[in-house]
């Protein structure tokens, strides 16, 4: 795998076993912030784990889904010790697939040992308890999840399984949340005869994303922001001519929801003459754009905060009283809506630089 280069000063307290094993191929851990509850898929030694349990600190929580179980086994193996170390019992460790967070695979593994499985009825059975647990005592529940952190695993789940992993991801995390993802993408699409290479399979080349596509996936799973916060620039390999290479993306939770008229107003800094966001507003540079209430606090935050300046009304308009805002086009929004059609003020000029401008 590509080197992704952790900080060593997170690696110290982790035994060389799990420094040693070392399939990532990037470093979402770096993105992480105090205090928040981490999911990461494909844990695997636990390494990245226990990066982000030393980020994250005692307010904050870990949890790595693998459903390899020695992997699991080698996670597990160190946790007391690496807690006890740390002074930090903030880290576990599930079994479960990614492409479906809501079934604990060690509670349905005691179940299988109490009802075997010899037939088609056991199989039904099997099925149905399987169904239960994920309704009764989902392993990752609905929005749990501040940010969920991924280093190359994405890319091992089946081309089929692909869109039910977004839609996962898109379920446990808390509104305002954000992935971070490190993967393996390519170029070009990986011709079918690769894409059946068992070997390449578990080298992260066969199911590797296009690197459209995988931003696509994003988008289409309800996220926004969506964001490659890295990529490499040289191909970590290349076959056939095609290259493939580590990135990170990152991508956020949270623009669903109802859309209130607040007369409130954005202006698009530059420097594209215009812009598009995952919604479809158009936003052009240097203009008003009417925004929803929604649409303006979400602004506010990353990753677009610092590519606007918010224009609130004079007249504030109270939640309550605010009417439904019709989001679907991207209108201008007048000067006089904000400042209030009856505000006639003249003012003398004020300084605008240390010694005044004019
Ligand atoms: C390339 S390794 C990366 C491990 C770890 N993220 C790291 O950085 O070292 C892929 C890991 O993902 C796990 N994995 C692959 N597909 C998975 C799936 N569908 N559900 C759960 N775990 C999966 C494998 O068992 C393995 O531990």
């Amino acid at each position: 795998m590509p080197s992704n280069g952790y900080d060593a000063k997170y690696l110290a307290v982790l035994p060389e076993e799990i420094v040693r094993c070392d399939y990532g191929c990037g470093d979402p851990s770096r993105f992480v912030l105090e205090g928040e509850t981490v999911l990461d898929l494909g844990s695997g030694s636990g390494k990245v784990c226990y990066i982000c349990a030393q980020i994250v600190g005692p307010k904050g929580r870990v949890i790595g889904v693998d459903f390899n179980q020695p992997m699991l086994d080698l996670a597990r193996k160190h946790q007391k010790h690496i807690a006890e170390t740390l002074g930090l019992h903030n880290t576990s460790f599930r079994k479960g697939k990614i492409q479906d967070l809501q079934l604990d695979l060690d509670e349905f593994e005691e179940w299988l040992a109490a009802n075997p499985v010899s037939d088609a009825d056991g199989y039904l059975q099997a099925q149905a308890e399987a169904d239960r647990l994920r309704q009764e005592s989902p392993m990752i529940p609905d929005h749990s999840i501040d940010v969920i952190v991924s280093n190359c695993v994405l890319n091992l789940v089946t081309p089929g399984e692909k869109r039910r992993l977004f839609g996962e991801m898109f379920r446990v995390l808390k509104v305002g949340g954000r992935c971070v993802i490190s993967d393996i993408v390519c170029d070009e699409d990986v011709p079918e005869d690769l894409q059946k290479d068992p070997q390449l399979w578990s080298g992260c080349i066969s199911g590797a994303f296009r690197e459209d596509l995988l931003l696509k996936l994003f988008e289409d799973a309800g996220f926004y922001g969506i964001q490659m916060i890295e990529r490499t620039n040289g191909p970590w390999q290349t076959i056939r001519g095609i290259e493939f290479r580590s990135v990170t993306v990152q991508a956020f939770k949270g623009k669903q929801g109802p859309c209130f008229e607040r007369n409130q107003a954005v202006i698009y800094k530059g420097p594209w003459r215009k812009v598009t966001d995952d919604d479809g507003h158009v936003l052009e540079r240097g203009r008003r754009a009417a925004v929803c209430d929604k649409t303006f606090r979400l602004y506010q935050r990353e990753p677009y905060r610092d590519q606007f300046y918010f224009v609130e009304p004079r007249e504030p308009v109270a939640i309550e009283a605010a009417k439904p805002f019709d989001c679907r086009g991207s209108a201008i929004r007048h000067p006089r809506q904000t400042k209030g059609l009856d505000y006639d003020a003249t003012t003398e000029a004020s300084k605008c630089g240390p010694d005044g401008c004019c």
